[in-house]
C-alpha cells in the first residue's frame, strides 16, 4: 500500500474534479469512494473501506452511491481498476471483466479491469 500512497492520496483538487463520498460509523470514516464521469462513461478511481468495518454492507453502499451518481450525470459504464483482491466484490456487484491494466504505482505489476453497465 505504501507505494500506492501517491496514487491513492484524495486531494484538494480530486474533490473538485470528481464525486467523492464517505461511509460514516460513529464518530469515524469507515471508507471512501470517488466517480470521476466523462461523457457517457465514468471511472472508480477510489473505494477502499478501513479493515474494522469490511464486509459489513459499507462497501456495497458506496458502491451503488457512485453508480446512482454515475447515471444521474449521464454516464452509460463505470469502468473500475481493481485491487486483485476486491475483484470478487466488483464481481458481485454485478461488473464483468474487462482485460487487465498496468499499475499506476508499481511497474510492472497489472490490475484487473472490470465494467459495470449502469
Ligand atoms: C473491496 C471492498 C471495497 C469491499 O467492501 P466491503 O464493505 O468489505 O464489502 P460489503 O460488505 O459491502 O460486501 C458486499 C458483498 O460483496 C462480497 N465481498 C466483499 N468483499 C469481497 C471480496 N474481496 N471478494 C469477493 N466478494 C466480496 C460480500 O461477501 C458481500 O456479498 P453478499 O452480497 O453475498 O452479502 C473492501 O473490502 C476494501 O476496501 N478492500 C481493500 C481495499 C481495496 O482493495 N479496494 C479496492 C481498490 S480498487
Amino acid at each position: 500500500m505504501l507505494a500506492c500512497a501517491a496514487e491513492l492520496t484524495l486531494t484538494p483538487a480530486d474533490c473538485a474534479t470528481s464525486s467523492v463520498q464517505v461511509a460514516v460509523e460513529g464518530d469515524e470514516i469507515a471508507g471512501v469512494v470517488q466517480v470521476a464521469i466523462e461523457g457517457d462513461e465514468a471511472d472508480l478511481t477510489k473505494l477502499f473501506i478501513a479493515p474494522s468495518t469490511m464486509r459489513n454492507g459499507a462497501g456495497r453502499r458506496l458502491f451503488d452511491w457512485a453508480a446512482h451518481t454515475a447515471r444521474q450525470n449521464g454516464a452509460k459504464w463505470l469502468r473500475i481498476e481493481a485491487d486483485p483482491g476486491a475483484a470478487g466484490f466488483y464481481r458481485r456487484m454485478g461488473a464483468i471483466d474487462d482485460g487487465v491494466t498496468p499499475s499506476g504505482s508499481i511497474p510492472g505489476r497489472f490490475l484487473p479491469r472490470l465494467k459495470y453497465r449502469l
